[in-house]
This record gives C-alpha cells, structure tokens and sequence, in this order.
C-alpha cells in the first residue's frame, strides 16, 4: 500500500512557502517592471486615424489684440490675435531654460520673466537669451471657433 506521502507527493508546508514567494516576488517584479516600461515607451495619445491632436475653443476667448494662455498636449501654450486677420498659437515654454513666457499687452509680444527673452506674435526670438523661437501650431477660426492642431 503506497500513500501520498509514502511517494512523496503530499503537498509540504515548505513547497506552499517556495509557491507563494514566487507568486510575491513575480507581483513585485510587475510592479517595477510597468512603470519603467511606461517610462521608457510612453503611451500616444493619437486615436487611430486621428493624425493631428487638436483643441477647440470660443471665438470670443480670445478677443483681437490680446492673448489666451490655454493647455495643449499637456503643456502651456498661448493663443494670440494681433488683429482682425491673424492668429496664432505657439508653445508657451521659453526655448532658454523653460519658463512660461507672459503676454506684453503693451508690446503685444511675449516676454519670459526669468531671463528677460522676447518673442514676437510668430514666436521668433526678439531679444534675450532664447537659442531658438517658439515652436509653433496651426490656428484658424472655423465656425466661431478656434482650432488649434499640432503643426
Ligand atoms: S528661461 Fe526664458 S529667457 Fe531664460
């Protein structure tokens, strides 16, 4: 007569303790693992067939002659109407050291507090220490609307 624990398959205290540390230490190994993933390929958030990201928003936010600071794809930006004819939206980070840039209602340009950089409506460098404009997107007024898109 054999038995289960004569053949050596009874299930041992020990062989539960090596399974669930096992199971514990693959858990935790899932929860390191993810977020270095997610850190390193970071998610898109682009739809299928969706080509550009893109924001809509009431005419009337932005009246002519002055400027919107809005967030778009996560980041500050700025929207301006010189006048009656133009628009434009560009990224609100100094390209120097990465503030936010402010509005000159006076100037009607933009001005970065920390370092003294100046950018005209389209972004270009006027003054300062910002080795390049301010990157730029599309704008257009579409129905009482504005719409912004990555360029
Ligand atoms: S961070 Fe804007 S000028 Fe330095």
């Amino acid at each position: 007569m054999t038995t289960d624990a004569m053949s050596g398959n009874e299930p041992t205290r020990r062989g539960f303790l090596d399974l669930a540390l096992g199971l514990l230490g693959a858990i935790s190994a899932i929860g390191v693992v993810y977020p270095v993933g997610m850190y390193l390929w970071p998610r898109v958030d682009k739809k299928e067939g969706d080509e550009t990201r893109s924001m809509k928003l009431p005419v009337g936010d932005v009246p002519i002659g002055e400027a919107k600071f809005v967030r778009f794809l996560n980041k500050p930006a700025v929207i301006m109407r010189p006048n009656e004819q133009e628009i434009y939206a560009l990224s609100a980070v100094c390209t120097h050291l990465g503030c936010v840039v402010k509005w000159n209602d006076a100037g009607k340009d933009l001005f970065c507090p920390c370092h003294g950089g100046k950018f005209d409506v389209k972004g270009n460098v006027l003054g300062g220490p910002p080795p390049k404009p301010l990157p730029s997107f599309t704008a257009k007024i579409e129905n009482e609307y504005i719409v912004v898109a990555e360029a």
